[in-house]
This record gives structure tokens, sequence and C-alpha cells, in this order.
């Protein structure tokens, strides 16, 4: 499977990488949990994510995988529900890093991100200061923050995180435009959240989880025409393959979905007429995230500085027949692209 550096970190991850928040749930066995954490690094995947917040997660990965600590980067979150300590305080932080090293049944973690830690918080500075600590002690490796909108922009801006975890799928395209960049440009790993959108295509009806809710909606008005291809694998190769995109983590509850999905990543990124269709159909005037994804400027990885752009549609096409065609200028694409 492909490899790939996680910003400047010097760790490498696979382009497809595994969500295991699933592994919340106290309806699957400990047996089936065992053999589908096993089947994950059998497959070639060596990306982990979980969480605090992910109930069972962080300890049945402990258990069933501890033996194989070498052969994954192991990623999680923290900065609550540690008892004895208020949640986003210095002292809960480290707290939090001892508890997850023992429930993880390792030396070290890899990847340590704030989860989804509030603006005002970030900014007076305990909780970054919190994990350098603990990355000086050896206890981390790499600083990072999960999470979307101001704060995103806040831990990209800042300097201070080696890797950044956040939602990016074809229902959820705003931060390719608004932050990838910028992260690629600083050498910040970027973990893609949700990449499959949370196959919402599966549901007849709009599910009631706000997320999911709100990515059926959007799959509806989008109204793409996947040409013959099936959801999941559109949905992953546009989310894996998308520029600035390190891993996607997909989670899954079941050996023949993540077995499927290695398949999946295997065959590499969209044809790029259907990736444009993708992109275009988020961006496209008449959409409803069109204000959203509006933008003003945008710094690629290139270095090219894109003013004005009058919608995302423009600056995905720019980018991808830039990447076809480097000596194509992005004064040319504006002029040539219908819109
Ligand atoms: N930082 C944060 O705040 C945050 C928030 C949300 C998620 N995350 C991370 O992102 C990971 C993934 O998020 P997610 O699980 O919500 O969304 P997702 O990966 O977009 O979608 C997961 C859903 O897709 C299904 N699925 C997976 N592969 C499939 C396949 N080949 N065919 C059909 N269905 C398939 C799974 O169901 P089955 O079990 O039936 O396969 C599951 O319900 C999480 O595990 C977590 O690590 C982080």
């Amino acid at each position: 499977m492909e490899m790939r550096a996680l910003g400047a970190t010097g760790l490498r991850v696979t382009a497809l990488g595994f969500g295991a928040m699933h592994l919340n749930d106290e309806r699957i066995s400990e047996d089936h949990a065992g053999r589908l954490l096993n089947d994950v690094l059998d497959a070639g995947i060596n990306l982990i994510d979980t969480a605090r917040g992910y109930g069972l997660s962080e300890e049945r990965i402990g258990r069933h995988l501890a033996h194989r600590r070498s052969e994954f980067v192991l990623s999680t979150k923290v900065g609550y529900g540690i008892a004895g300590f208020a949640d986003w305080t210095y002292e809960c932080l480290v707290a939090g890093v001892e508890a997850a090293l023992a429930r993880l049944r390792t030396d070290v973690l890899d990847i340590v991100h704030l989860h989804s830690c509030p603006l005002h918080v970030l900014q007076q500075g305990d909780v970054v200061r919190a994990l350098e600590d603990c990355q000086r002690a050896g206890k981390l490796r790499i600083v990072a923050y999960s999470g979307d909108n101001t704060e995103l922009r806040w831990a990209i801006d800042c300097g201070r995180f080696g890797s950044v975890q956040t939602s990016v799928s074809m229902c959820d395209q705003a931060n390719l435009v608004q932050h990838l960049p910028t992260a690629a440009a600083r050498g910040i790993g970027v973990i893609a959240k949700r990449p499959l959108a949370g196959a919402i295509w599966r549901f007849d009806q709009r599910p009631s989880e706000f997320a999911e809710g709100e990515y059926w909606e959007r799959l509806q008005s989008m109204a793409i025409d996947p040409r013959g291809l099936d959801w999941n694998a559109l949905a992953l190769r546009f989310a894996a393959y998308a520029p600035g995109v390190t891993s996607a983590i997909v989670g899954t509850s079941k050996p023949d979905n993540l077995q499927r999905n290695v398949e999946i990543i295997d065959q590499g990124p969209l044809e790029p007429a259907l990736q444009l269709a993708v992109l275009n159909a988020f961006a496209r005037p008449s959409s409803p995230f069109h204000q959203n994804a509006y933008m003003k400027s945008c710094l690629f990885p290139s270095g090219v500085v894109v003013r004005r752009c009058h919608s995302y549609g423009y600056v995905a096409s720019s980018r991808l027949a830039s990447l076809k065609n480097p000596s194509i200028s992005f004064r040319n694409l504006f002029d040539e692209t219908d819109y």
C-alpha cells in the first residue's frame, strides 16, 4: 500500500488508515475486535487512530495489538474525561497522556491530538505546552490537533503542531481549499477523518446523527453521477488522494469492508474528470455550500497564489490541470474554463 510522509514529522503512514472509533461498540465481541485489529495490520495498514472518548477502543487496541506495537503508528486524542482533573487543563492533558499509555499498553504514543479543543483554550497555551512537555519527556512523538473551522486554522498557523486531523470527504470539502494547502506548505501532516462521510449512501432516509444527517442532505443536492463506480470507491479514492491529505482513516467494524477498502485504495486516484466532477458538485454556484467554499486567495504547495477565485471549482480545475501540465497558468485556466 502507498506510504506517505506525515508532513515533516519523520513518520510515514499508509494512504489508508484505520479509524478505531467503532470499537467503542459493546455489541462487538472481544474476539471480533481482536481479529479485526489484527486484520488491519495484516492488510498492510500502518496507521490506527483512536481517542480517550472512544470508550473501549483504546483498551482493545492495547489488549489485541500490544505485541505488534512496532508495526504501526498509533494516534490518539486527549483533553478531557480524567477523574480528578478539570477538562482542558495542563494537568488533565498530562494525566490523559499517562492514561492513554496505560490503556494502549505502550511506552510511547506516536501522535497525540488535542481532541476538538476550543479556540480560547488553544490560545491560552497550557494544553499545547502540556503536550510539548510530554513530547520532551519521550511519552509522545508528535503534538497534533484534531478539529475544524477557526480552531484548525489557529493550529495550522501557530507552528506548534506536526500534524492535524480534520474532516475531508466528498461531502465535506471546505478544508481542502481553506486549510490543507497551508498545512502542506508548512510541512504539517493531514489525517482525513470521516473520509467516507459515514457511507451515508447506504441510507434511504436522512440519518438522525448530526454529521451523517448533514452529509446525507449534501449528497442529495450534489447529484453526483458516480459513472459506474460504487459509492465507497468513489468516496475513498476521492478523499485519500485529495491534494494535501496524508492518510484517510476509514472506520469499519466489518472485516469484509476493511478488505474492500484496501482493494479500493490500491486502485489509486479517481481519473481527473471524475475527481473534478466531485469537486464541482460541491462548489458550483447553485450548490448550498458555494458560499462556504468561496475564497479570496489560496496558497498551493507549489507557491502559486490564486487571488479572487470565484469558486472552489476554479481552484480545483486549476490544480488538477496544473498537475497534468505544469506549463498551464492559472490565468489561462480561468479563461479556458467554463463554469
Ligand atoms: N477527531 C474527531 O473528532 C473525529 C470525529 C469522527 C471520526 N474521527 C475518526 O475518523 C474515523 C472514521 O470516521 P467515521 O467512522 O465516523 O466515518 P467514515 O470512515 O467516513 O465511515 C464509516 C462508516 O462507513 C462504513 N464503511 C466502511 N467501509 C465500508 C465499505 N467498504 N462499504 C460500506 N460501508 C463501509 C462503516 O460501517 P461498517 O462498520 O458497517 O463497515 C461505518 O459506518 C473514526 O474511526 C475516527 O478515528 C475523528
